[in-house]
């Protein structure tokens, strides 16, 4: 195996575009056909989701698995974080033991580089705050590509709580640097206009955007991390920004439908979404084992070598 000096994804700006391409032809390469077990055999790799997670906690743990790394899942309400203890210290400490690899979830935004700066092996930031999801975004990026076969020039909107969402801001990052145009879609409390910039519009009338983009990504409103104040009453956001089967006919034939889950039926969208076929949830969440096998393996073993 090569060695390469620590790297981290905590963002998708960590990746070039070129990189983002070769993860993704890899996590192509590794769904067509699973890579060989030992590709990271050995490697310690220790999953610390100090907040909840179905998705990307599961498949973290089956694409550690599929490439032989030694998988720790540690539950953090049971770590001495609780007890005083810092992030540099338990960063040394895991490192001392041998943990190579750190998967974290945290609530706080900036957390994954608070433990990148103190831990001496990767991290991969599996959701830090408001800030980002970055393999969330790579797996939406998949899932793009094996539906279009294209980024540049093609256009999504992104509805919803934007300013809370971690998975919007990793994705208009990493559609920007392939050449999607991206219209965020949203009331003004859950979408402020300094949103907008290079190749990224701020609209506030949904059924304006429908019928013009390739794909839509619907973001569940979270609750959690709203302030008093700045959601607008349910009955009136679901009116102007549910995806519904009235809606749904405004949607090309041709579009996609994306969620990065967890939904809630009946708010953001309907039964009649996830019913239709032009909904790619579950490829979304198959595309994710892929896509973190791939990134762990650029991480651990470096880019792989192209032949001359
Ligand atoms: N999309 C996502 O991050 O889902 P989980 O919270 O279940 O991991």
């Amino acid at each position: 195996m090569r060695t390469v000096p620590p790297r981290n994804l905590l963002d998708v700006d960590d990746l070039s575009p070129g990189e983002i391409v070769s993860v993704l032809d890899r996590a192509v390469a590794f769904r067509d056909r699973l890579p060989p077990r030992d590709l990271l055999a050995g490697v310690p790799v220790l999953n610390l989701f100090f907040e909840a997670s179905t998705r990307t906690a599961t498949s973290f743990t089956l694409a550690e698995q599929r490439v032989g790394a030694d998988v720790i899942t540690f539950a953090p309400g049971a770590s001495s974080l609780g007890k005083g203890e810092t992030i540099a210290d338990t960063a040394l400490t895991l490192s001392g033991i041998g943990v190579r690899v750190i998967v974290v979830r945290h609530p706080e935004s900036g957390f994954a580089r608070r433990l990148a700066d103190a831990f001496d092996g990767h991290v991969v930031n599996a959701g830090d705050g408001t800030h980002a999801h970055p393999t969330q975004a790579l797996l939406d990026l998949m899932t793009l590509r094996q539906e279009f076969d294209r980024f540049h020039g093609l256009h999504v909107a992104i509805v919803g709580d934007i300013l809370h969402s971690r998975v919007a801001r990793s994705n208009i990052v990493g559609m920007r640097a392939l050449g999607i145009d991206v219209t965020l879609v949203g009331p003004p409390t859950l979408l402020p206009h300094e949103f907008a910039g290079d190749g990224v519009r701020v609209e506030r009338d949904l059924d304006a955007v429908l019928g013009r983009v390739d794909a839509v990504m619907m973001l569940r409103i979270q609750r959690e991390r709203i302030e008093t104040g700045l959601l607008p009453a349910l009955d009136d956001y679901t009116r102007r920004y549910q995806l519904n089967r009235t809606r749904l006919r405004s949607l090309r034939g041709d579009a996609v439908i994306l969620h990065p889950g967890p939904y809630n039926r009946g708010i953001e969208l309907t039964d009649d979404v996830l019913d239709d076929p032009r909904s790619r949830y579950v490829a979304q969440v198959r595309n994710g084992v892929f896509v973190r096998m791939a990134v762990l393996d650029l991480l651990v073993n470096g880019a792989p070598v192209v032949a001359a």
